[in-house]
């Protein structure tokens, strides 16, 4: 794929806009957050290191934070608005490191660098997760996390932020909302070094989505919803899962 339409962020950093709140704490932590730092908890050991992939601006961090207080956390986002207001808001905090950086192509001193990388809520958003996935596994010294859309079967969606298309008929103005099936996950893993895979449900409060729902959906596009327990962001269903691969 050449085209980089894709890259909403590229085009308006508000995309994220939620990032910057919750960094400052004007909104509260995500629920993926409390499940990240459970599942984080199990595995952490003092002194250990975690990498955090498509971080926006590093609020995974203050969650984390109740695993230790010195937890060493870096956080790689593609996105230079967000990384420069990392910077600027934990500036005079030495256990984190920011940097902008592609999953598709994380840098080669990150080859077994850190003990634990985790990866929420970006897979879906890319137009293939087989590179990005074997990157977060090459970076990890034992356990990799991913939250994304799992299902049985692969099925590729894009969100139109603006129903404009180019002289192809491709969308000019959309992101991905990809859910990618268990087997294409399992392979690429398997590709990777044959390390296990474990996938696991998505844990949520329900009222604390729905309240954010109210919100921000006036002002941002296909903000998640949850009725009758099932995820839904814009006409979609969201199969959230987490895979959790431990090399
Ligand atoms: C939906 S946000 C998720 C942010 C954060 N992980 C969270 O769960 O709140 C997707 C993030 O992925 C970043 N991103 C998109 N493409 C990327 C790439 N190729 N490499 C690294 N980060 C990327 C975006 O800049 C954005 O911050």
């Amino acid at each position: 794929m050449t085209s980089t339409a894709w890259k909403v962020w590229n085009r308006d950093d508000k995309v994220e806009q939620r990032t910057y709140k919750r960094v400052t704490g004007e909104l509260p932590e995500m629920e993926c957050t409390k499940q990240l730092v459970s599942l984080v908890g199990e595995v952490y050991r003092p002194g250990m290191t975690v990498l955090d992939v498509g971080c926006a601006a590093g609020h995974y961090y203050h969650g984390l934070r109740r695993l230790d207080p010195d937890i060493r956390y870096s956080g790689v986002d593609a996105t230079a608005a967000y990384i420069d207001f990392a910077k600027s808001h934990f500036a005079t905090n030495p256990n984190v490191q920011f940097q902008v950086g592609d999953i598709f192509g994380l840098p080669q001193d990150f080859t077994g660098r850190f003990d634990i990388v985790f990866c929420c809520n970006v897979m879906l958003h890319l137009p293939s997760h087989d590179a990005p996935l074997r990157n977060l596994v090459r970076a990890a010294k034992s356990h990799v996390f991913v939250r994304t859309l799992l299902a049985e079967k692969t099925h590729l969606s894009k969100l139109l932020y603006t129903d404009s298309f180019g002289p192809d008929c491709e969308p000019s103005d959309f992101a991905f909302q990809n859910t990618w099936s268990f087997d294409s996950f399992r392979k690429t893993v398997a590709s990777a070094g044959g390390h296990r895979i474990d996938f696991l449900d998505d844990r949520f409060d329900a009222e604390q989505i729905n309240r954010e729902h109210a919100d921000f959906n006036r002002v941002q596009s296909a903000v998640t919803k949850v009725q009758d327990g099932v995820q839904i962001a814009g006409s979609k269903v969201f199969e959230w899962k987490w895979a959790h691969v431990t090399k």
